[in-house]
């Protein structure tokens, strides 16, 4: 009982609100969900990835929260304490393994958007003249080995900053602060892009639907990126959701959480392509689209050294909150199994993660060609625990949620601050039902064998 009188709590509902919505926006938003859709057909890859959002992302993130609730501890605790089974802790570490592998290399990626907060602002964008010289600016700076390793650092330090001071005056301030202003810099950034001439061919280019590219890989694309943006499958949100009080509305918060979500990857897919299409950039560059189109982008539109300078910004804002859930999620675990300070677990995993950091950013230099299976190390981290272990990890959640902790348990905690919702809606709750014990194991066990290539 001690412990859990100590134990820290949001502040307020909106502080846990935007806290998770901060961990699900992200790069996964911003750099990764506008060139996917542009590779799958725009609007048509939007809709089925609203119907994802809604039939799995939903349902799995209720599962991850209430879990959170109800045990009140971290991933591999919570297992402990819900269940008599030995396998279903081993769930709850590889998810915190995972978490942490998630940290080392997306800090990578968050630091060059900082170090291009930074190169923004020295106008070294305006001695570009084509994608290409811009391209080159930003291969010669992942060349450089000090430049990478050096963002890193300052990226993980942020990070730990606001580990470190605590869930509600590290955490839950900072994403108050964070989350309100990274809304007002992305709508600036959009209210430009619409603004531009020609921007109405990047609009068309994003709200029309051209279901010639949609093919029924593109549904395990959309599951997979519903995923990976609402940072589900590893516990970061049975973490945060073990800082709520047990009369918090789970259903209603997490319905928040994934409408956030979803707007800031379409404001943020409005925001880009709009720009790009008005400069006469070339729309399909993928996963280059942020570090070498954008900075000739702004380069060519009026106003495009600030607009340069708020977009890393907000890129930067964005990747801090997720990567705090990343670090709390660790960080909690060894609080709560180990008894470690918070203090202490901050300090020795934030400079882990710093370590095991560093051959990713050497995989754009020095080590980019040893390769396993063709993938070199920063791709083999990636690979590894966005593609097989969140996947794995939530298709566990959910069989867990589902069929192993009791249903009626299950909805015994979820009514918990939920009244309305049982006796107004209680279909909806059927089909949560539903969906958290068939659909969604199903529909993601077919993402994880996709992953894996079985087809
Ligand atoms: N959701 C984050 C994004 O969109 C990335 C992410 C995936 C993540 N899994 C996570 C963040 C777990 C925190 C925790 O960029």
């Amino acid at each position: 009982m001690s412990e859990n009188l100590q134990r820290e709590k949001w502040g307020s509902k909106i502080g846990f609100v935007l806290a998770a919505a901060g961990s699900a926006i992200g790069l996964g938003n911003i750099w990764k969900f506008p060139y996917v859709a542009g590779q799958n057909g725009g609007a048509a890859f939007f809709i089925i990835y609203i119907f994802c959002v809604i039939l799995i992302g939903l349902p799995v993130i209720i599962a991850e929260i209430i879990l959170g609730r109800t045990a009140q501890k971290n991933p591999v605790g919570a297992f402990k304490k819900l269940s008599d089974s030995k396998f279903w802790p081993w769930v709850g570490a590889m998810g915190v393994f995972a978490g942490f592998i998630i940290l080392s290399f997306y800090s990578v990626v968050a630091g060059w958007s900082v170090g291009y907060v930074y190169e923004s602002a020295t106008g070294v964008f305006y001695n570009f003249n084509s994608a290409q010289s811009a391209a080159e600016h930003f291969n010669h700076l992942t060349k450089n080995v000090t430049w990478g390793i050096g963002m890193l650092a300052i990226f993980i330090l942020m990070t730990m900053f606001f580990v470190y001071a605590g869930v509600q005056k590290g955490i839950e301030k900072g994403s108050k602060i964070m989350m309100p202003l990274l809304f007002i810099l992305l709508i600036i950034v959009m209210i430009r892009g619409i603004t531009l001439e020609g921007s109405d061919e990047g609009l068309a280019f994003i709200f029309h639907p051209d279901w010639s590219k949609v093919t029924p890989k593109t549904f395990l694309e959309a599951l997979g990126q519903a995923f990976f943006s609402l940072s589900l499958g590893m516990g970061a949100m049975l973490t945060y959701g073990s800082y709520m009080s047990r009369n918090d509305n789970v259903p209603k918060s997490s319905l928040e959480i994934v409408v956030l979500d979803t707007l800031v990857a379409v404001i943020a897919g409005v925001a880009i392509f709009t720009a790009v299409f008005a400069t006469g950039q070339n729309a399909a560059q993928g996963p280059g689209l942020i570090f070498h189109t954008l900075p000739i982008v702004f380069t060519k539109m009026p106003g495009g050294y600030f607009v340069g300078i708020i977009f890393f910004i907000l890129l930067t804002i964005a990747a801090l909150t997720s990567a705090i859930s990343l670090l709390e999620v660790v960080t909690a675990y060894f609080v709560d199994e180990k008894n470690w300070s918070r203090h202490k677990a901050v300090l020795v995993f934030g400079s882990l993660a710093f370590l095991v950091g560093i051959p990713s950013v050497l995989s754009f230099n020095i080590i980019e060609n040893y390769k396993i299976f063709g993938m070199n190390f920063f791709d083999v981290a990636n690979y590894l625990s966005s593609n097989i272990m969140l996947p794995l990890g939530g298709l566990l959640i959910a069989i867990f949620v589902g069929n192993v902790w009791g249903i009626d348990k299950v909805l015994q905690e979820l009514k918990q601050g939920s009244d309305k919702l049982f006796t107004n809606y209680s279909w909806i709750v059927s089909l949560w039902v539903v969906l958290i014990k068939y659909v969604s194991p199903i529909l993601i066990l077919f993402v994880l064998l996709q992953s894996i290539g079985v087809f």
